[in-house]
């Protein structure tokens, strides 16, 4: 099958399901045994929930790998991708980093022995010289949250495997239309289902998706020990809105493109982060590891006052915590997603509190520009 047929018929077997082309939302905790020596195949619902499976079975398949995870909260996916990792053993991740995963490595995983740097992964030079004998992991985002940085996945992920690494790589931003890690040389992929994949900010989730058979009893075991699964009505709203990635993707990427170039030329507007734009110092390898720059950017207003003004003034886009949606979302990072972060964390990584970021959704690009023309005009104090 073509990728865009697995997007809307992976994951069901409708002769499952008495024919039924809409995977049924199976609100089951527990499940008869006809012999208690050997479970049948589903036993309880934190270890299997056929809803849940069918979610994982199409992320697999879409990631062209071959275990796919669902989990509460996008959150929960990457906390339980580290927890393949041991007492004793550091992380090596990217400065820009989503904002709850900084909190996790910085806030959580330390108190049970598992350290970490934030190093410049753009950079591979930099990656190998920071490898240190407890190093067990690279966790990587590209493009970066906030400020769209590309990291070479395929040079990380040789890198790793020379040394013994493992590769987990967030890829919310991108989705398995745009990118497959997997396909690179990773070895996990971690998903906010929340966004892209959900699409249409109705609810919370998490995937992950391996490629190795022994990697995917580790996470597997993960998955039920620490146990914060996707519920079957939520697997099921991620199903559905997995349903129409390609052509959302398609469109928000198209308005995303021209927003960029017409941001990039405003006088009120400073620097403009998008992989998009020609002038974007990792375009080019962005352009040879995905099939596009995505439904996000970031930009810089003057200062941070006139970002204050600005998300004062916007209607349109939508200011909230949050990207992927069908609606364009505008988020300020320093008090949104990037919260975690201490102030001078912040500011030494390029994330200062003039920077914007920008969700671009379904709506017309000329109702957009004239939205954000409207907050602009907000920061000139004009009516
Ligand atoms: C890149 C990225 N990864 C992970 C997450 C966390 O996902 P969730 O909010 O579903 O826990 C987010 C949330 O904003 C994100 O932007």
């Amino acid at each position: 099958m073509d990728w865009e047929t697995k997007l809307i018929h992976a994951g069901l077997d409708p002769d499952e399901h008495y024919g039924a082309l809409s995977v049924p939302v199976y609100n089951a905790s527990t499940y008869r045994q006809r012999s208690i020596e050997k479970p049948g195949r589903y036993e309880y619902g934190r270890s299997g929930n056929p809803t849940r499976n069918a979610l994982e079975a199409l992320i697999a398949e879409l990631e062209g790998g071959k275990h796919g995870f669902a989990f509460a909260s996008g959150v929960a996916a990457i906390a339980s991708a580290l927890c393949l990792l041991e007492a004793g053993q550091h992380v090596l991740a990217c400065r820009d980093i989503y904002g709850g995963t900084y909190r996790l490595l910085s806030g959580l995983f330390p108190r049970f022995g598992i350290t970490h740097s934030f190093i410049d992964t753009t950079d591979p030079a930099a990656v190998a010289a920071a490898i240190r004998p407890e190093t067990k992991a690279l966790f990587l985002e590209t493009p970066s949250n906030p400020l769209l940085k590309i990291t070479d996945l395929a040079a990380c992920a040789l890198l790793a495997k020379e040394r013994g690494l493992l590769t987990i790589v967030d890829n919310t931003f991108m989705t398995p239309y745009l990118q497959r890690p997997l396909d690179l040389g990773c070895d996990v992929t971690v998903y906010s289902a929340t966004k892209f994949l959900g699409g249409h900010s109705d609810v919370v989730a998490g995937l992950a998706v391996v490629a190795d058979r022994e990697l995917s009893s580790r996470l597997r075991f993960v998955q039920t020990a620490f146990g914060a699964v996707l519920g079957p009505q939520d697997s099921w709203l991620v199903m559905r809105g997995i349903r129409t990635l390609k052509v959302r993707i398609d469109a928000q990427q198209e308005t995303a493109q021209k927003l960029s170039t017409w941001l990039n030329a405003h006088p009120l507007v400073g620097k403009v982060y998008y992989p998009g734009l020609p002038g974007h110092p990792g375009a080019k390898l962005h352009g040879a590891q995905s099939r596009g720059p995505g439904c996000v950017l970031s930009f810089a207003l003057a200062d941070g006052e006139a970002a204050k003004r600005f998300l004062h003034a916007v209607h349109l886009p939508v200011p909230a915590v949050s990207l992927g949606g069908v609606e364009s979302i505008l988020t300020y990072p320093s008090t949104m997603s990037h919260a975690a972060l201490p102030a001078s964390r912040r500011e030494e990584i390029g994330v200062g509190d003039n920077l914007v970021r920008l969700s671009v959704g379904l709506e017309s690009f000329a109702d957009l520009k004239e939205g954000l023309d409207r907050g602009l005009r907000g920061v000139r104090g004009d009516p």
